[in-house]
């Protein structure tokens, strides 16, 4: 059986009715902007039960359009989690403010709210907390130490569309959610695309200005400079085609999982997210102290594996320029920099070495085939 990690080619074969729904765009004459983006942002607010909702370029430009319409500037921190996707900490350099990392918990790769506090200067003007893996991450602590601070709170639900806490959507429990709809993700578009969801209209209508060259109201009305990311309307009607249908994908990868899971009996300990009810699962990543042997054993059945993410932001090499570690740094000196405080990424150290994605979202088998197939290498990467 092969199994690539992502093979999108063969998704998008099966969707005739995304086909039909890019026939819409063209024959309505609107290549930007328009009534499909206006659809998609109005539904994706209702399906977050958020107040509204502005379509961006993509998800990096989600985060950084709300950095921009919150004032963040150079000499202001944003603590991060030492463990997201490298564009979590881009945005905040690309406003000119100075990343500050907090390490994420063993269980959810969540940010850990015990290390926020220390975390937190008198320069800290925001906090972006990343829902990894499809794993809601537990926001209720670190919002309270936030809001105590009055440190507006950004998510980064880029890999988490539809996870919720108790009932309530990820994405709304701070100022603002950030989506990306990158073809990998659960809400997929075929290209690039992002959105921002919440409640404050205000914001939004900045934001909504920031994504449009600092275009307002009309044409020729610029109330400030910025870039061009909007949100492209064949991508805005393929997402609100897969909104619809979103539910249904996530719970088709909540089964596989679930298999998995199964197949691994005691083993799946090594299964970050394991509990996590709510999760949607846009990975599933195992921890294995062998990892490099199971990543080849997999390949060699033509079985794809991935991992996020092998480096520590201080490995990363377009960051480098902006690192500035020193051991006896004074949480309250504000430094030209990213900070890596020590002590506080050992979790980010341990999974940059040992967490590996395995498939879930292939089209290439059938869900009934999974635990078949599949048990042998879960008992093995387990036992590893
Ligand atoms: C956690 C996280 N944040 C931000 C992004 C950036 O999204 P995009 O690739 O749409 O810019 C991604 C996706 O790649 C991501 O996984």
């Amino acid at each position: 059986m092969k199994a690539p990690f992502f093979d999108l080619s063969a998704e998008i074969s099966n969707c005739k009715a995304e086909l039909a729904e890019i026939s819409a765009v063209i024959d309505s004459g609107k290549f930007v902007g328009g009534p499909l983006v206006e659809k998609f942002e109005m539904e994706l607010a209702l399906f977050n039960e958020s107040r509204c909702c502005a379509g961006v370029g993509n998800g990096l430009d989600a985060i950084r359009i709300v950095l921009e319409a919150l004032e963040i500037r150079p000499g202001a921190e944003v603590i991060v989690p030492s463990l997201t996707c490298h564009s979590t900490w881009l945005a905040v350099v690309k406003v000119g403010a100075t990343p500050s990392l907090a390490d994420v918990l063993e269980g959810t790769a969540g940010l850990n709210p015990e290390l926020i506090e220390v975390t937190i200067s008198l320069w800290t003007s925001a906090k972006i907390g990343a829902h990894l893996y499809g794993i809601a991450s537990r926001v209720s602590a670190i919002n309270r130490i936030a809001d105590n601070f009055s440190i507006p709170v950004i998510e980064d639900c880029a890999q988490s569309h539809c996870a919720s806490i108790e009932g309530k959507k990820v994405g709304t429990f701070g100022l603002a959610g950030a989506f990306s709809s990158y073809p990998t993700k659960n809400l997929d578009a075929i290209g690039d695309a992002g959105a921002v969801s919440m409640d404050d209209e205000q914001v939004l209508h900045l934001l909504k200005s920031r994504r449009s060259c600092g275009q307002r109201n009309s044409k020729y009305e610029r109330v400030d400079i910025d870039w061009n990311s909007r949100l492209d309307p064949i991508q805005a009607a393929v997402t609100s085609f897969k909104l619809r249908h979103l539910a249904g994908f996530n719970s088709r990868r909540k089964d596989i999982a679930s298999s998995y899971l199964e197949a691994m009996g005691d083993r799946s300990q090594k299964v970050i997210g394991l509990g996590q009810e709510n999760s949607v699962w846009n990975h599933f990543v195992i921890r294995s102290d062998n990892r490099e042997s199971l990543m080849h054993y997999l390949a060699e059945q033509g079985v794809g594996t991935d991992i996020h993410y092998p480096y520590y932001n201080r490995d990363s090499p377009a960051l480098n320029k902006y690192l500035h570690i020193s051991p006896g740094q004074q949480l309250d000196s504000p430094t030209k920099g990213l900070y890596v405080r020590p002590g506080l990424w050992r979790n980010l150290q341990t999974f940059s070495k040992d967490a590996v994605c395995l498939v879930l979202a292939s089209e290439h088998f059938d869900e009934a085939d999974y635990l078949h197939e599949y048990s042998d290498y879960l008992l093995w990467a387990g036992a590893n």
